[in-house]
């Protein structure tokens, strides 16, 4: 999507986007006189009041040249935010690409509202509307000329001259959050450890640094709870740390470490084949790292970060670990795997390890889609923080609210540790009960985090897919964590 800004007035021709605020449709007036009043009468024949997610496609409005004029609802304009301009964008964007318009014109003239400037509201529609527009047609070869998508422009029209410049900026978290959803997207038998990693090299041209670990250098760092998992794949099971210093040097980097599991069958403990098809995002975590680390790049960041993600497949096989396994993990500790398919925690506690050693990051984040129980708890609203550390989750919660990639704190207590004490190693794999699945999930990668290190766990298996569409999210993979870990960077690595 080619999007582009403009003070002139809007086109004569083509489609029109204007959004109506329930108390303000000023933005509405200047056009709807052109129109002689026909908008207006369109909108209170439709019932349409200017309501979130209300929107209303008025075709060939007379008095106007124009193929349409489509009215987004804004809601009310005092409890407007930037997130509902994305959604206004994201609306918009939606509506068009169901027509066949080639292009579209946003009508913003100098329109605001709220906390929300003309810069903003102009720059934060156009990033809605682009990472709505997101679609991930590679695999169709059927295609026919008009069941492609006909929009391929935007041109915002607003009064601001600083918009394109905000936009610029967005553009590269959207850069990112694509990145991230093609990843996530693609099938397991295109990404797998080794092409997953390569995927990462291409962060090289950004100025990251990118190393990757094969089997050989992690059995000889003792990474026997990752390796574990793999073991049973003919696939090369995978470490890659992308490192981006933008800041002061010698900075203790910011830590993000995802989990990524390009396909979870279970392993021996074999889940069942209804719904398998969903564990190829079983890598959403490590596709999140790997996405925002594109995006601070993209940005040019001035900060420290690093990001690792732990890459393996788990599958059964002749050479799989076996329920009841023992594993020794880098840190030492040994891990008695009574469940194969509880296999993210085993891939973390390596990857988190390493990370510790060998960057000594000031905090560290992971990501997974770790439990099934977290979807019990919190379904697809919010993924679950668990930290002990007060000012993080403080943190990651006000750039939760800031993004949209919602966030919930969930308890992670010594009762939870507790659980996963084992009888014949340092601590089982699981518990052998149902209760509180993902807290004692998060105590399990908790005891590979050092004392005193600032550490929180997301998450995210809730969160990285959705099977239905989102204000600007298409249905399918979310992006989530691009963005969140972005603006927590953004708001405390950033001077
Ligand atoms: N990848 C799954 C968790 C998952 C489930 C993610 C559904 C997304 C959607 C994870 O590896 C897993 O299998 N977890 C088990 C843990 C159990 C064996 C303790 C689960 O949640 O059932
Ligand atoms: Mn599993
Ligand atoms: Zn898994």
């Amino acid at each position: 999507m080619q999007i582009t800004f403009s003070k002139a007035a809007p086109p004569k021709s083509g489609a029109i986007v204007v959004p109506v605020f329930e108390d303000d449709d000023s933005a509405l007036a200047a056009l709807d006189a052109a129109a002689e009043g026909a908008l207006g009468r369109a909108a209170a024949a439709a019932n349409f009041k200017g309501k979130k997610d209300q929107a209303l496609d008025i075709l060939t409005p007379r008095g106007l040249d124009n193929s349409r004029v489509i009215l987004v609802g804004a809601g009310k304009s005092k409890e407007f935010g930037l997130l509902d301009a994305e959604s206004v964008g994201g609306l918009a964007v939606a509506r068009l690409m169901a027509t066949r318009e080639k292009s579209a014109a946003f009508a913003l003239a100098d329109a605001k509202a709220g906390k929300v400037s003309a810069e903003d509201l102009a720059a934060r529609m156009a990033y809605g509307a682009l990472l709505r527009s997101y679609r991930f047609d590679k695999y169709r070869t059927k295609l026919e000329a008009d069941q492609k998508p006909a929009l391929a422009k935007i041109a915002v029209h607003t009064g601001s001259t600083k918009a394109k410049t905000a936009f610029e900026e967005l553009e590269k978290i959207a850069d990112g959050v694509f990145f991230t959803r093609d990843l996530v997207t693609e099938p397991p038998n295109v990404i797998f450890p080794a092409s997953f990693a390569t995927q990462c090299k291409k962060l090289e041209s950004l100025g990251v640094k990118v190393t990757v670990l094969g089997v050989k250098e992690m059995a000889k760092l003792g990474m026997g709870s990752l390796l574990g998992v793999g073991q049973g794949s003919a696939k090369e099971s995978k470490l890659v740390s992308m490192e981006w210093l933008g800041g002061k040097k010698g900075d203790a980097p910011a830590a993000f470490v995802g989990k990524g599991v390009t396909f979870d069958t279970g392993g021996i403990s074999l889940k069942a084949g209804e719904g398998m098809w969903d564990m190829k995002w079983d890598m959403g975590g490590a596709g999140a790292v790997t996405g925002a680390m594109m995006a601070l790049a993209g940005r040019k960041a001035k900060a420290n970060v690093v990001g690792v993600i732990g890459l393996v497949e788990n599958m059964p096989d002749g050479n799989a670990q076996r329920p009841s396994d023992v594993v020794k993990s880098m840190s030492g500790q040994t891990i008695e795997v009574l469940n194969t398919d509880a296999e993210g925690r085993l891939v973390l506690a390596d990857a988190i390890w390493w990370t510790q050693v060998t960057h000594k990051p000031k905090a560290i984040v992971d990501l997974a889609t770790l439990t099934g129980a977290i979807i019990i708890s919190l379904g697809h609203e919010y993924a679950g923080m668990f930290t002990k550390d007060d000012k993080l989750a403080n943190e990651l919660s006000k750039a939760a609210e800031a993004t949209g990639d919602k966030l919930w704190r969930m308890p992670l207590a010594k009762a939870h540790d507790d659980m996963i004490k084992s009888d014949i190693a340092d601590m089982k794999n699981i518990t052998g009960v149902k209760d509180a699945g993902s807290s004692t999930a998060a105590a399990f990668i908790g005891r590979f985090v050092k004392d005193g290190q600032s550490w929180a766990h997301l998450d995210i298996a809730g969160m990285a897919w959705t099977t239905k569409d989102l204000p600007v999210i298409p249905k399918g993979a979310t992006g989530f964590g691009v963005r969140l870990l972005d603006q927590w960077v953004r708001a405390n690595y950033e001077g």
